[in-house]
């Protein structure tokens, strides 16, 4: 229960999916977490239901593609809790990239510039404000979050896989760069997470029994991903930079659902 005890962590995205679990998780650690969302409501919902199971957290207001905004957020978040040791970054429109981003022929050039400001820029910005407060004590760990999709090929959303690689070759570059001032980066690469956005797949009985077939081990929820983080956040990970780790239910792990095993004559 205290792998995280005496630690602040802002969480980006906090108010749904991943980051919410992540922002429960690491305050039943006993993080003191500020909940930090362009959906300030859901931010103050998510930071409320910390407070009445008897952890720490307030709600933070964001918009993570603006630099005055995540500057002020790094600012508030020290005033109101005295330091920042963690960063889980997820904040994202998941709406954004599943109804408008498209195979690079179809792809409108406004909404490549929006993802990238979202996903690489707004990446840039909140680990660039955090690491520069996380500098003054020689410590922290900073946690992403990309994609499967960023490692391997998904067609049809060549604006999101773009932005995401760029946040995996990032990973590796500041890990390189930020390591001699104690700060750890990594990145966990999720595969199918089901969060509310998510669900207009997992209603539809065909999309959902495909995504399930490529899951080995099942769909995955915020929480597998959250523990993940929480892990990546705690003192039990102090070696662990650089990495880019999949949490993806084996997605990655093969080639085809086929089982050559019943294929072959064996
Ligand atoms: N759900 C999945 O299947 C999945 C798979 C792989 C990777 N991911 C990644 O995980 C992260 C979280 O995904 P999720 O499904 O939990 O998302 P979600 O939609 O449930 O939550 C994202 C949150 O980000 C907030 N947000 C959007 N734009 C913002 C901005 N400009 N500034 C601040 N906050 C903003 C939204 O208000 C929302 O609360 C994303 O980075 C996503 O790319 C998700």
């Amino acid at each position: 229960m205290n792998r995280l005890k005496d630690k602040v962590a802002i969480v980006t995205g906090g108010a749904s999916g991943i980051a919410r679990a992540g922002s429960e998780l690491m305050a039943l650690q006993g993080a003191a977490v500020a909940v930090a969302d362009l959906n300030v409501k859901g931010a103050a919902d998510v930071a409320h239901t910390i407070r009445a199971s008897g952890g720490e957290a307030e709600p933070f207001s964001v918009d993570v593609r603006d630099s005055q905004s995540v500057q002020a957020l790094v600012d508030d978040v020290v005033d109101r809790f005295g330091r920042v040791d963690i960063l889980f970054h997820n904040a994202m429109s998941v709406p954004l990239v599943n109804n408008h981003d498209r195979r690079i022929t179809e792809l409108p050039d406004d909404i490549w510039h929006q993802i990238v400001d979202l996903v690489l820029t707004g990446t840039f910005l909140t680990a660039k404000y955090v690491a520069r407060h996380m500098l003054n004590r020689k410590q922290g760990s900073i946690i992403l979050t990309a994609t499967t999709d960023a490692l391997i090929g998904q067609a049809g959303i060549d604006g999101y896989t773009a932005a995401k690689g760029g946040v995996v070759a990032m990973t590796r570059s500041m890990a390189a760069g930020l390591s001699p001032d104690g700060i750890r980066i990594n990145t966990i690469c999720p595969g199918f997470v089901d969060t509310p956005h998510q669900a207009v797949f997992m209603s539809n009985p065909a999309e959902r029994d495909k995504i399930e077939r490529l899951h080995l081990m099942g769909v995955m929820s915020p929480e597998d991903i959250g523990h993940l983080a929480v892990y990546l956040a705690s003192d039990e990970a102090r070696r662990i930079t650089g990495s880019i780790i999949t949490a993806d239910s084996g997605y990655t792990a093969f080639k085809t659902p086929v089982d050559l095993t019943t294929v072959f004559q064996r």
